[in-house]
Protein backbone atom coordinates (compact mmCIF):
# COMPACT_ATOMS: atom_id res chain seq x y z
CA UNK A 1 0.00 0.00 0.00
CA UNK A 2 1.40 3.46 -0.89
CA UNK A 3 1.39 6.04 1.83
CA UNK A 4 0.66 9.75 0.50
CA UNK A 5 1.68 12.65 3.00
CA UNK A 6 -0.54 15.34 2.64
CA UNK A 7 2.02 18.54 1.01
CA UNK A 8 1.80 20.45 4.26
CA UNK A 9 3.64 17.65 5.91
CA UNK A 10 6.81 17.93 3.07
CA UNK A 11 8.30 20.93 4.46
CA UNK A 12 8.36 19.74 8.41
CA UNK A 13 9.67 16.42 7.67
CA UNK A 14 12.49 17.63 5.35
CA UNK A 15 13.41 20.04 8.14
CA UNK A 16 13.41 17.37 10.96
CA UNK A 17 15.18 14.54 8.46
CA UNK A 18 17.81 17.43 8.68
CA UNK A 19 18.37 18.15 11.97
CA UNK A 20 18.28 14.56 13.52
CA UNK A 21 20.18 12.67 10.26
CA UNK A 22 22.32 14.99 8.63
CA UNK A 23 23.63 17.43 10.99
CA UNK A 24 24.72 14.46 13.25
CA UNK A 25 26.64 12.69 10.44
CA UNK A 26 28.15 16.19 9.51
CA UNK A 27 29.23 16.62 12.90
CA UNK A 28 30.12 12.98 13.23
CA UNK A 29 32.36 13.04 10.33
CA UNK A 30 34.20 16.07 10.64
CA UNK A 31 35.19 14.70 14.34
CA UNK A 32 36.50 11.54 13.06
CA UNK A 33 38.13 12.51 9.50
CA UNK A 34 40.66 14.65 10.79
CA UNK A 35 42.22 16.18 7.58
CA UNK A 36 45.64 14.13 7.82
CA UNK A 37 48.16 16.01 6.66
CA UNK A 38 49.90 14.10 3.84
CA UNK A 39 53.91 13.48 3.45
CA UNK A 40 56.31 16.48 3.18
CA UNK A 41 58.58 17.04 0.71
CA UNK A 42 62.59 15.97 1.60
CA UNK A 43 64.41 19.25 2.00
CA UNK A 44 67.94 19.24 1.44
CA UNK A 45 70.20 21.08 3.42
CA UNK A 46 73.15 22.48 2.12
CA UNK A 47 76.90 23.30 3.30
CA UNK A 48 76.72 27.14 4.16
CA UNK A 49 80.13 27.43 5.43
CA UNK A 50 83.65 26.63 4.53
CA UNK A 51 85.18 23.76 4.35
CA UNK A 52 87.51 24.06 7.98
CA UNK A 53 84.09 25.39 10.06
CA UNK A 54 82.26 23.52 11.91
CA UNK A 55 78.86 21.86 10.60
CA UNK A 56 76.07 19.24 11.89
CA UNK A 57 76.91 20.43 15.43
CA UNK A 58 74.82 18.23 17.74
CA UNK A 59 75.45 17.77 21.76
CA UNK A 60 74.41 14.45 23.98
CA UNK A 61 75.14 13.69 27.35
CA UNK A 62 78.03 11.71 28.12
CA UNK A 63 77.94 10.57 31.56
CA UNK A 64 77.58 12.67 34.86
CA UNK A 65 78.24 16.44 34.25
CA UNK A 66 79.81 15.73 31.24
CA UNK A 67 78.49 16.68 27.69
CA UNK A 68 79.77 15.38 23.80
CA UNK A 69 79.94 18.00 21.38
CA UNK A 70 80.10 16.37 18.25
CA UNK A 71 80.60 17.61 14.75
CA UNK A 72 81.79 17.50 11.01
CA UNK A 73 84.30 19.33 8.84
CA UNK A 74 85.17 18.62 4.96
CA UNK A 75 88.72 19.76 6.30
CA UNK A 76 90.40 16.58 7.60
CA UNK A 77 93.00 18.68 9.18
CA UNK A 78 91.16 20.80 11.29
CA UNK A 79 91.56 19.82 15.09
CA UNK A 80 89.27 18.35 17.43
CA UNK A 81 89.04 20.48 20.20
CA UNK A 82 86.32 22.39 22.02
CA UNK A 83 86.65 25.62 23.82
CA UNK A 84 84.01 26.76 25.86
CA UNK A 85 82.67 29.11 28.92
CA UNK A 86 79.57 30.45 30.81
CA UNK A 87 80.10 34.31 29.31
CA UNK A 88 79.60 34.89 25.01
CA UNK A 89 82.65 34.84 23.17
CA UNK A 90 85.05 34.11 26.81
CA UNK A 91 86.42 30.79 26.82
CA UNK A 92 88.14 29.43 29.58
CA UNK A 93 88.41 25.94 29.36
CA UNK A 94 89.29 24.09 25.93
CA UNK A 95 89.10 20.03 25.52
CA UNK A 96 90.62 17.82 22.93
CA UNK A 97 88.50 14.52 21.84
CA UNK A 98 88.75 11.90 19.42
CA UNK A 99 87.56 12.08 15.99
CA UNK A 100 86.53 9.46 13.02
CA UNK A 101 85.45 9.00 9.52
CA UNK A 102 83.96 6.37 7.16
CA UNK A 103 83.65 5.17 3.52
CA UNK A 104 80.63 3.78 1.92
CA UNK A 105 80.78 2.64 -1.28
CA UNK A 106 81.81 5.91 -3.56
CA UNK A 107 81.29 8.34 -0.50
CA UNK A 108 83.72 9.61 2.26
CA UNK A 109 82.31 11.56 4.98
CA UNK A 110 84.40 13.97 6.26
CA UNK A 111 86.20 14.24 9.71
CA UNK A 112 83.25 13.65 12.32
CA UNK A 113 84.55 15.16 15.84
CA UNK A 114 83.68 14.05 19.32
CA UNK A 115 84.65 16.17 22.16
CA UNK A 116 83.63 14.92 25.35
CA UNK A 117 83.62 18.52 28.28
CA UNK A 118 83.29 18.83 31.65
CA UNK A 119 82.81 19.05 34.57
CA UNK A 120 79.97 20.90 33.99
CA UNK A 121 77.43 22.79 36.33
CA UNK A 122 73.67 21.72 36.00
CA UNK A 123 70.70 23.95 34.32
CA UNK A 124 73.78 26.30 32.90
CA UNK A 125 74.19 28.31 29.59
CA UNK A 126 77.49 27.05 28.51
CA UNK A 127 79.01 29.20 24.90
CA UNK A 128 81.56 27.06 22.49
CA UNK A 129 83.29 27.25 19.68
CA UNK A 130 84.14 24.05 17.81
CA UNK A 131 88.33 23.82 15.78
CA UNK A 132 88.80 27.17 16.94
CA UNK A 133 86.91 28.25 14.30
CA UNK A 134 83.48 28.85 12.42
CA UNK A 135 80.11 30.34 14.40
CA UNK A 136 79.73 30.50 18.15
CA UNK A 137 77.24 28.04 19.92
CA UNK A 138 75.51 27.25 23.15
CA UNK A 139 73.64 24.74 25.10
CA UNK A 140 72.06 24.65 28.62
CA UNK A 141 72.82 22.07 30.55
CA UNK A 142 69.90 19.78 32.14
CA UNK A 143 68.82 20.55 35.79
CA UNK A 144 70.18 18.36 38.96
CA UNK A 145 66.59 19.19 40.13
CA UNK A 146 63.13 18.10 39.25
CA UNK A 147 61.15 20.12 37.31
CA UNK A 148 62.36 18.67 34.38
CA UNK A 149 61.00 18.55 30.46
CA UNK A 150 62.04 15.83 27.49
CA UNK A 151 60.61 16.42 24.46
CA UNK A 152 60.29 12.95 22.09
CA UNK A 153 60.22 12.49 18.67
CA UNK A 154 60.59 9.29 16.67
CA UNK A 155 61.09 8.71 12.88
CA UNK A 156 61.82 12.55 12.18
CA UNK A 157 63.32 12.29 8.67
CA UNK A 158 64.13 15.42 7.34
CA UNK A 159 60.94 16.84 5.26
CA UNK A 160 58.48 20.12 5.32
CA UNK A 161 56.84 18.11 8.49
CA UNK A 162 59.98 17.43 9.82
CA UNK A 163 60.74 21.42 9.85
CA UNK A 164 57.28 21.85 11.55
CA UNK A 165 57.84 19.89 14.43
CA UNK A 166 61.31 21.20 15.39
CA UNK A 167 59.65 24.81 15.34
CA UNK A 168 56.75 23.48 17.88
CA UNK A 169 59.18 21.80 19.88
CA UNK A 170 61.53 24.93 19.42
CA UNK A 171 58.55 27.48 20.34
CA UNK A 172 58.38 26.39 23.92
CA UNK A 173 61.72 25.41 26.43
CA UNK A 174 62.58 21.98 27.36
CA UNK A 175 65.57 20.18 28.63
CA UNK A 176 66.76 17.14 27.15
CA UNK A 177 65.40 15.92 23.37
CA UNK A 178 64.53 12.06 23.40
CA UNK A 179 64.61 10.07 19.74
CA UNK A 180 63.37 6.52 20.10
CA UNK A 181 65.06 5.70 16.70
CA UNK A 182 64.96 6.77 12.49
CA UNK A 183 66.34 9.89 12.37
CA UNK A 184 67.68 10.63 8.50
CA UNK A 185 66.02 8.55 6.05
CA UNK A 186 68.72 8.54 4.30
CA UNK A 187 68.65 5.07 3.38
CA UNK A 188 71.73 4.34 1.77
CA UNK A 189 72.55 7.69 0.14
CA UNK A 190 75.52 8.84 2.41
CA UNK A 191 74.80 12.73 1.84
CA UNK A 192 71.10 12.73 3.18
CA UNK A 193 73.17 11.94 6.49
CA UNK A 194 74.91 15.12 6.11
CA UNK A 195 71.68 17.02 5.16
CA UNK A 196 70.27 15.83 8.29
CA UNK A 197 72.53 16.73 10.36
CA UNK A 198 72.51 20.48 9.27
CA UNK A 199 68.52 20.54 9.45
CA UNK A 200 68.60 19.59 13.34
CA UNK A 201 71.84 21.52 13.95
CA UNK A 202 69.93 24.46 15.00
CA UNK A 203 68.05 22.58 17.58
CA UNK A 204 70.76 19.95 18.57
CA UNK A 205 73.43 22.41 19.12
CA UNK A 206 71.35 23.73 22.04
CA UNK A 207 69.70 20.95 24.05
CA UNK A 208 71.10 17.52 24.20
CA UNK A 209 69.61 14.98 21.73
CA UNK A 210 69.72 11.28 22.82
CA UNK A 211 68.79 9.13 20.00
CA UNK A 212 68.48 4.91 19.70
CA UNK A 213 69.12 3.08 16.68
CA UNK A 214 65.72 2.26 14.23
CA UNK A 215 65.61 0.31 11.04
CA UNK A 216 66.60 2.77 9.08
CA UNK A 217 69.84 3.01 10.58
CA UNK A 218 71.00 -0.30 9.50
CA UNK A 219 71.83 0.19 6.19
CA UNK A 220 73.27 -3.36 5.95
CA UNK A 221 74.52 -4.86 2.85
CA UNK A 222 75.73 -8.37 2.82
CA UNK A 223 79.17 -9.12 2.76
CA UNK A 224 80.09 -5.55 2.22
CA UNK A 225 78.75 -4.32 5.22
CA UNK A 226 77.58 -7.27 6.84
CA UNK A 227 76.76 -5.31 10.34
CA UNK A 228 75.27 -2.43 9.53
CA UNK A 229 74.77 0.88 11.23
CA UNK A 230 78.30 2.39 10.14
CA UNK A 231 77.05 6.03 9.30
CA UNK A 232 75.24 5.78 12.62
CA UNK A 233 77.68 5.23 15.04
CA UNK A 234 80.19 6.86 13.85
CA UNK A 235 77.75 10.17 13.82
CA UNK A 236 75.53 9.74 17.08
CA UNK A 237 78.06 8.48 19.12
CA UNK A 238 76.23 7.70 22.84
CA UNK A 239 77.33 7.16 26.08
CA UNK A 240 77.05 3.62 26.05
CA UNK A 241 80.69 3.06 27.78
CA UNK A 242 79.80 5.60 30.20
CA UNK A 243 77.02 2.87 31.03
CA UNK A 244 79.10 0.07 30.60
CA UNK A 245 77.29 -1.10 27.85
CA UNK A 246 79.61 -3.04 24.59
CA UNK A 247 77.07 -1.23 21.80
CA UNK A 248 76.39 2.01 20.71
CA UNK A 249 72.88 0.50 20.06
CA UNK A 250 72.09 0.56 23.48
CA UNK A 251 73.07 2.13 26.55
CA UNK A 252 71.68 4.14 29.52
CA UNK A 253 72.03 7.74 31.38
CA UNK A 254 70.96 9.50 34.35
CA UNK A 255 68.84 12.88 34.30
CA UNK A 256 68.16 14.98 37.00
CA UNK A 257 70.82 14.10 39.27
CA UNK A 258 70.28 10.38 39.04
CA UNK A 259 66.37 11.05 39.81
CA UNK A 260 65.48 9.74 36.14
CA UNK A 261 67.35 6.59 34.61
CA UNK A 262 66.66 6.17 31.15
CA UNK A 263 67.62 2.96 28.99
CA UNK A 264 67.60 2.95 25.60
CA UNK A 265 67.49 -0.52 23.70
CA UNK A 266 68.26 -1.88 20.75
CA UNK A 267 65.02 -3.46 17.96
CA UNK A 268 67.92 -4.22 15.69
CA UNK A 269 70.76 -5.69 17.67
CA UNK A 270 70.69 -9.25 19.67
CA UNK A 271 68.00 -9.48 22.80
CA UNK A 272 67.25 -13.31 23.40
CA UNK A 273 68.01 -14.28 27.17
CA UNK A 274 71.46 -15.28 26.36
CA UNK A 275 72.37 -12.04 23.96
CA UNK A 276 75.15 -9.33 25.62
CA UNK A 277 72.10 -6.91 25.55
CA UNK A 278 69.77 -8.59 27.75
CA UNK A 279 72.58 -8.95 30.22
CA UNK A 280 73.23 -5.48 30.22
CA UNK A 281 69.90 -5.05 30.51
CA UNK A 282 69.34 -7.01 33.64
CA UNK A 283 72.45 -5.54 35.30
CA UNK A 284 71.49 -2.18 34.46
CA UNK A 285 68.13 -2.71 36.36
CA UNK A 286 69.67 -4.56 39.42
CA UNK A 287 71.61 -1.20 39.49
CA UNK A 288 68.78 0.96 40.29
CA UNK A 289 67.65 1.94 43.45
CA UNK A 290 64.13 3.02 43.13
CA UNK A 291 64.40 5.21 46.31
CA UNK A 292 67.21 7.30 44.87
CA UNK A 293 65.59 6.89 41.61
CA UNK A 294 61.77 7.25 41.47
CA UNK A 295 61.69 7.34 37.12
CA UNK A 296 62.81 4.61 34.85
CA UNK A 297 61.92 5.31 31.63
CA UNK A 298 63.06 3.11 28.52
CA UNK A 299 62.62 3.94 24.71
CA UNK A 300 63.04 1.50 21.56
CA UNK A 301 61.64 2.03 18.05
CA UNK A 302 59.79 -1.02 17.25
CA UNK A 303 56.63 -1.25 19.37
CA UNK A 304 55.38 -3.81 21.72
CA UNK A 305 52.32 -2.95 21.74
CA UNK A 306 50.42 -1.50 18.98
CA UNK A 307 46.48 -1.17 17.38
CA UNK A 308 47.77 0.21 14.11
CA UNK A 309 47.80 -1.92 11.26
CA UNK A 310 50.96 -1.03 9.86
CA UNK A 311 54.08 -2.91 11.50
CA UNK A 312 51.99 -5.16 13.29
CA UNK A 313 53.79 -7.75 15.62
CA UNK A 314 57.22 -6.47 14.80
CA UNK A 315 57.88 -5.87 18.05
CA UNK A 316 56.56 -9.30 19.50
CA UNK A 317 59.88 -11.53 19.99
CA UNK A 318 61.67 -8.76 21.70
CA UNK A 319 58.79 -7.93 23.75
CA UNK A 320 58.40 -11.45 24.39
CA UNK A 321 62.30 -12.00 25.32
CA UNK A 322 62.58 -8.44 27.84
CA UNK A 323 59.11 -7.61 28.61
CA UNK A 324 59.48 -9.68 32.30
CA UNK A 325 62.60 -8.00 33.06
CA UNK A 326 60.83 -4.01 32.71
CA UNK A 327 58.33 -5.63 34.61
CA UNK A 328 59.88 -6.96 37.59
CA UNK A 329 61.85 -3.61 37.43
CA UNK A 330 58.76 -1.48 37.56
CA UNK A 331 59.63 0.71 34.66
CA UNK A 332 57.28 3.24 34.39
CA UNK A 333 56.94 4.36 30.82
CA UNK A 334 57.97 2.53 27.39
CA UNK A 335 58.11 5.25 24.17
CA UNK A 336 58.64 3.61 20.91
CA UNK A 337 58.59 4.68 16.58
CA UNK A 338 58.71 2.82 13.75
CA UNK A 339 54.52 3.25 13.27
CA UNK A 340 54.11 6.67 12.19
CA UNK A 341 51.32 7.45 14.25
CA UNK A 342 50.34 8.30 17.81
CA UNK A 343 49.40 6.05 20.25
CA UNK A 344 48.94 5.67 24.19
CA UNK A 345 47.98 2.98 26.01
CA UNK A 346 47.04 2.30 29.63
CA UNK A 347 49.89 0.49 32.19
CA UNK A 348 50.06 -3.51 30.49
CA UNK A 349 51.93 -6.46 31.23
CA UNK A 350 51.74 -9.76 28.68
CA UNK A 351 49.12 -8.33 26.88
CA UNK A 352 46.49 -7.48 29.82
CA UNK A 353 45.93 -4.11 31.80
CA UNK A 354 47.90 -4.31 34.55
CA UNK A 355 48.35 -1.18 37.53
CA UNK A 356 52.33 -1.78 37.83
CA UNK A 357 53.06 -2.50 34.04
CA UNK A 358 54.72 0.06 32.03
CA UNK A 359 52.37 3.14 30.14
CA UNK A 360 53.04 2.38 26.44
CA UNK A 361 53.42 5.02 23.97
CA UNK A 362 53.92 4.90 20.20
CA UNK A 363 55.46 8.21 19.41
CA UNK A 364 56.83 7.67 15.24
CA UNK A 365 55.05 11.14 14.12
CA UNK A 366 58.07 13.03 14.12
CA UNK A 367 57.69 14.30 10.47
CA UNK A 368 59.81 11.59 7.86
CA UNK A 369 59.19 11.34 3.91
CA UNK A 370 57.03 7.80 4.32
CA UNK A 371 54.13 9.69 5.21
CA UNK A 372 51.36 8.60 7.87
CA UNK A 373 50.07 5.29 9.20
CA UNK A 374 46.15 6.04 9.07
CA UNK A 375 45.14 2.60 9.50
CA UNK A 376 44.05 0.96 12.84
CA UNK A 377 42.71 -2.63 13.91
CA UNK A 378 38.88 -2.18 14.83
CA UNK A 379 37.47 -2.34 17.27
CA UNK A 380 39.73 -1.00 19.56
CA UNK A 381 41.81 -2.67 22.06
CA UNK A 382 40.30 -1.27 25.59
CA UNK A 383 43.88 -0.70 25.82
CA UNK A 384 44.54 1.86 23.46
CA UNK A 385 43.88 4.87 25.30
CA UNK A 386 44.15 7.03 22.70
CA UNK A 387 45.38 7.28 18.92
CA UNK A 388 45.41 9.36 16.03
CA UNK A 389 47.77 9.15 13.12
CA UNK A 390 48.98 12.80 12.68
CA UNK A 391 52.23 14.55 12.95
CA UNK A 392 53.45 16.08 16.34
CA UNK A 393 55.74 15.69 19.01
CA UNK A 394 55.40 14.61 23.17
CA UNK A 395 56.70 16.82 26.19
CA UNK A 396 57.29 14.40 29.69
CA UNK A 397 57.60 17.08 32.17
CA UNK A 398 58.60 15.29 35.64
CA UNK A 399 57.19 17.41 38.34
CA UNK A 400 58.69 15.59 41.04
CA UNK A 401 59.42 12.09 43.05
CA UNK A 402 56.07 11.34 41.79
CA UNK A 403 54.04 12.85 39.73
CA UNK A 404 54.61 13.65 35.69
CA UNK A 405 52.19 14.97 33.06
CA UNK A 406 52.78 13.74 29.43
CA UNK A 407 51.18 15.69 26.32
CA UNK A 408 50.56 14.85 23.08
CA UNK A 409 51.23 17.61 20.34
CA UNK A 410 49.72 17.49 17.27
CA UNK A 411 51.32 19.97 14.33
CA UNK A 412 48.95 22.40 12.62
CA UNK A 413 49.80 25.35 10.33
CA UNK A 414 50.60 27.88 13.31
CA UNK A 415 50.21 26.54 16.49
CA UNK A 416 50.95 23.31 18.16
CA UNK A 417 47.86 21.60 19.82
CA UNK A 418 47.50 19.54 22.76
CA UNK A 419 45.92 16.63 21.43
CA UNK A 420 45.88 14.26 24.36
CA UNK A 421 47.65 14.93 28.29
CA UNK A 422 47.91 13.06 31.30
CA UNK A 423 49.00 12.78 34.57
CA UNK A 424 50.85 9.65 35.42
CA UNK A 425 52.39 8.50 38.55
CA UNK A 426 55.80 6.97 39.72
CA UNK A 427 55.45 3.17 40.17
CA UNK A 428 57.76 3.68 43.23
CA UNK A 429 55.57 5.13 45.05
CA UNK A 430 53.30 2.50 44.91
CA UNK A 431 53.79 0.14 48.16
CA UNK A 432 51.44 -2.61 46.26
CA UNK A 433 53.52 -2.72 42.74
CA UNK A 434 56.84 -2.62 44.94
CA UNK A 435 55.63 -4.76 47.70
CA UNK A 436 54.67 -7.22 44.81
CA UNK A 437 57.93 -7.57 42.35
CA UNK A 438 58.10 -11.36 41.45
CA UNK A 439 60.39 -12.90 43.89
CA UNK A 440 62.24 -14.09 41.20
CA UNK A 441 62.56 -11.51 39.13
CA UNK A 442 63.14 -9.52 42.56
CA UNK A 443 65.94 -11.78 43.32
CA UNK A 444 67.32 -11.66 40.00
CA UNK A 445 67.64 -7.84 39.56
FE1 LIG B 1 61.08 2.50 11.72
Amino acid sequence: MEIRYPRAFLLPLTVVFFIFFFIPQFTYASEKEYVRQPPGCIIFTKHGRSESEPQQVHVSLAGSDYMRVTWVTDDHEAPSTVEYGMSPGQYNAVARGENTSYTFFFYSSGKIHHVKIGPLKPGTTYYYRCGSCGPEFSFKTPPSTFPIEFVVVGDLGQTEWTKSTLAHVESKDYDVFLLPGDLSYADFQQPLWDSFGRLVEPTASRRPWMVNEGNHEIEMIPIIYPHGFKAYNARWLMPYEESGSESNLYYSFDVAGGSIHIIMLGSYTEFDSDSAQYKWLKQDLAKIDRKMTPWVIVLLHAPWYNTNTAHQGEGESMRKAMEELLYGARVDIVFAGHVHAYERFTRIYNNKADSCGPVYVTIGDGGNREGLAMSYKNPRSPLSMFREASFGHGRLRVLNHTHVHWSWHRNNETDSLIADEVWLDSLSASSTCMGQQPSSLRDEL
